[in-house]
């Protein structure tokens, strides 16, 4: 099958296409036939070598860990999926992912593609989708009335987190560039600060939960917000547990958990309109296509999701 791998670490050149061996399914395993992908920053993070530590992948590396396709082989007899059924999933984190034509997944790690999306718009949901939905609802317990502010509310996993928060009932301010303030009111952000000409410490109180997708000062800052007892997820770095017990607040790194059930789960609340997916870039699946996906990507000023196709 064609792939787009990495042979070693490094800059967005090393994004290359090779012939790989088709993968065969396990037991409780599907293999997929990709109709589409979409890019997250793990991926750049993974192909830079920074995570190399954390996940000791040997080469050829085939990144990409969001998939949206149609069943071609299924590993088990009793599976709830068949071949031909239309799916999503956020396989396993391992070193065969998914800028491929085919990829093999753990049957618990899939769902069926909601009704009314397209391939593209599937790819785009399960990594950032299933992200706000942990942290929230599994670290945040976040329920009806809750004040929950959301950083870079414009990015995958922003906008995801303000449509599902708004969807359980909380008041939701997030931060963005002027750009795309209304854009953000118009997915049910409440309130949106302008981070380039407010300091959102000055104008935010008493929340009850944080989503820190951007560390460092912010995610200092960020205790600040939070009235006691409430809750702070980051997904990009661990919160100072010091800190936490000061201001007698939970505060914690969330690494999300493929989990298909809650992908389907998800996948209803968007059949139903009540939450969408937004695919702000679309590329080709090429050498060419992948690499400015990845500069993109790596600006820290995607909109929305940036999907590839690879089959249409
Ligand atoms: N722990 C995990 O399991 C996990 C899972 C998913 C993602 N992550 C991490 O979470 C981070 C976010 O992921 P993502 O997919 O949402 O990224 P993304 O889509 O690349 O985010 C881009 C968005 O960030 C916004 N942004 C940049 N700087 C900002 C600032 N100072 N204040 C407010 N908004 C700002 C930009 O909005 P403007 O253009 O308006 O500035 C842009 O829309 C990444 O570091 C990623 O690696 C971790």
């Amino acid at each position: 099958m064609k792939a787009i791998v990495i042979e070693q670490y490094g800059g967005k050149e090393q994004l290359t296409e090779k012939e790989v061996p088709t993968p065969a399914p396990g037991d409780d395993q599907i293999l997929i036939e990709i109709y589409a992908t979409s890019i997250n920053p793990i991926d750049w993070k993974l192909r830079e070598g920074y995570l190399k530590e954390m996940l000791r992948f040997e080469f050829p590396i085939i990144l990409g860990w969001d998939t949206a396709g149609i069943v071609k082989e299924v590993g088990s007899k009793d599976s709830n999926f068949k071949v031909g059924d239309k799916v999503f999933s956020r396989p396993a984190t391992t070193n065969r992912g998914t800028y491929a034509e085919y990829v093999v997944a753990d049957e618990s790690l899939v769902a069926k593609m909601p009704d009314n999306l397209d391939f593209g718009e599937a790819a785009s949901v399960p990594l950032t989708g299933l992200t706000a939905w942990q942290c929230l609802f599994d670290f945040g317990e976040i329920k009806e009335g809750d004040k929950v502010l959301i950083h870079a509310g414009a990015g995958g996993v922003g906008t995801m987190a303000i449509q599902l928060a708004k969807n359980a009932g909380a008041y939701v301010a997030t931060t963005a560039s002027v750009k795309n303030i209304e854009f953000l009111k118009s997915i049910g952000a409440d309130e949106v600060v302008n981070y380039k000409t407010t300091d959102f410490e000055d104008v935010l109180q008493d929340y009850d939960f944080v989503l820190d997708a951007l560390g460092g000062e912010i995610q200092k800052k960020s205790f600040n917000v939070l009235k006691e007892g409430g809750r702070l997820a980051s997904i990009v770095s661990r919160p100072d547990e010091e800190t936490a017990d000061e201001k007698g607040v939970k505060a914690g790194f969330v690494w999300l958990e493929p989990n298909g059930e809650q992908l389907g789960q998800l996948g209803k609340l968007i059949e139903q309109g009540q939450v969408k997916t937004h695919v702000g870039h679309t590329f080709d699946f090429s050498e060419e296509g992948l690499r400015k996906a990845h500069e993109i990507s790596e600006s820290h000023h995607a909109k929305g999701k940036i999907v590839i196709n690879i089959k249409r």
